[in-house]
């Protein structure tokens, strides 16, 4: 793997936004740069500061109150259309919800309820199908000897895994369907969209909820074994508000189904990235495919290296300063985890990987705080599962295209490939 000493030394000139597509396309080179130039970086593309140091995106995803989650997301619905975008929900799909991406402390009752949905033996029960499915699109690659690490893998595997999970039928759904669903309710809170666009995606985001609500009702009435279940009946011994209201409800489901779709699908592709590109690592790590601890430290230190999710949204609720920079009131933050990942004040020599660094976990790969990723322990099962048959199954992993002309969706918080084409060859 290439290491900080390859990469080239950017001059920052002053102007540079994250939405350049040289930087889209490898933004590490830019995150360094900034983080020893200008930690704390205005935007002016995006009209936001840039977090890109480790222990200042700590300080804001610790202090709620003054850095608010809910506002730096919830202000961004149907950009710039939210009135109309929250009528057409009220009146064709049940209500326009938002969901975990609040502050406290409505979030810690919600997050609470929530979290009934994610019992350590519920995942754990899990491992058995996860390799089935696994298995399944691993050898059917395996007989053609090429495929994309995107759609024959990484899609396909999670977009059933939390279908199946929450309790949907997935003869109903499908792939194509929950890709559509998830752009939908992802292009709402992006900054892209055009009106026209915010149309579409509300009538998609209507059809899903919909959806979602005969779920709900049916297990309102008869509770199976699966997360629509708990979470329709989750109650907390505490408080006045103990259960979920119909709209949290409907909110949390979307809210699931979203968050660990394509975030699960990139890391699995980004795994299949680095040992297409890493020379002899899948055949030094073969052997080791039973071995848990090392496969969870493999996974944990590409999910490192490569965190699907670049940087989330908050907003300064005050004047305040940061890392020495002031920030004014009201002000937008992103709040970079890939480059806090990337930071070698925290994980020295960092492009490199290194199964064994003793801080692996400490990655802001799945956030840090309260809002830290509720579905985490569902996400790693996945990778780990995809990495071990991954590892048992195919040797000579290679892209079949070079590795400059993979491209990625044109989204600021997310690191997505658009398709990863690879080929291999049977172990
Ligand atoms: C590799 C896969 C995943 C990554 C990289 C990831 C990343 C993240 C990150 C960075 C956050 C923090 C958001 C913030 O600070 O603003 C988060 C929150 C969240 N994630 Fe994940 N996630 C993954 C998989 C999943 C899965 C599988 C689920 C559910 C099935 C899920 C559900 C959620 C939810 C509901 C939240 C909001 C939590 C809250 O606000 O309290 N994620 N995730």
């Amino acid at each position: 793997m290439a290491t900080l000493a390859d990469q080239p030394v950017l001059e920052l000139k002053g102007g540079e936004t994250r939405l350049d597509p040289m930087i889209r396309n490898d933004p590490f080179p830019f995150y360094r740069a900034l983080r020893r130039q200008d930690p704390v970086y205005y935007d002016p593309g995006l009209d936001l500061y840039l977090v890109t140091r480790y222990q200042d995106a700590i300080t804001v995803l610790h202090d709620d109150a003054t850095f608010s989650l809910e506002h730096g997301y919830q202000d961004r619905y149907g950009n710039g259309f939210i009135d109309e975008f929250a009528a057409i929900m009220e009146r064709d799909g049940g209500g326009f919800i938002r969901d975990l991406a609040i502050d406290p402390p409505a979030h810690t009752r919600l997050r609470r309820l929530t979290e009934k949905a994610f019992t350590a033996h519920r995942v754990k029960d899990l491992e058995p199908r996860i390799r089935q499915i696994v298995v399944e699109l691993v050898e059917r690659m395996a007989e053609r000897g090429y495929g994309d690490g995107i759609a024959d893998i990484g899609g396909p595997l999670t977009a059933r895994i939390i279908c199946e999970q929450l309790g949907f039928d997935w003869s109903e759904v499908g792939t194509e369907k929950v890709a559509v669903w998830t752009k939908a309710v992802l292009d709402q809170i992006g900054r892209m969209q055009t009106r026209e666009d915010m149309l579409e995606n509300a009538r998609v985001m209507c059809e899903l909820q919909n959806y979602i609500i005969r779920y709900i009702d049916a297990r309102e009435a008869e509770p199976r074994e699966d997360m629509i279940s708990d979470l329709v009946h989750a109650r907390l011994d505490d408080g006045a508000n103990p259960t979920l209201s119909r709209e949290e409800k409907i909110a949390t489901v979307r809210g699931f189904l979203i968050a660990g779709n394509d975030t699960t699908a990139t890391a699995i592709a980004n795994l299949l990235l680095v040992l297409a590109t890493n020379p002899g690592l899948a055949d030094e790590l073969a052997p080791q495919a039973d071995n848990e601890r090392v496969m969870m430290r493999f996974v944990e230190e590409v999910l490192r290296l490569q965190p699907p999710v670049h940087g989330l949204f908050r907003t300064a609720m005050k004047d305040t300063v940061l890392g020495g920079t002031p920030i004014p009131a009201m002000a937008q933050l992103c709040v970079l985890y890939a480059s806090a990942n990337d930071d070698d004040a925290k994980f020295p020599d960092p492009r490199r990987l290194d199964i064994e660094r003793p801080n692996v976990g400490a990655s802001l790969t799945f956030g840090s705080g309260i809002h830290k990723c509720v579905g985490l322990s569902l996400a790693r099962m996945e990778i780990k599962v995809a990495a071990q048959e991954i590892l048992r199954r195919l040797k000579d992993i290679t892209l079949a295209v070079p590795q400059d002309q993979l491209t990625y969706q044109p989204t600021l918080a997310s690191q997505t490939l658009e398709r990863l084409p690879l080929t291999f060859a049977r172990r």
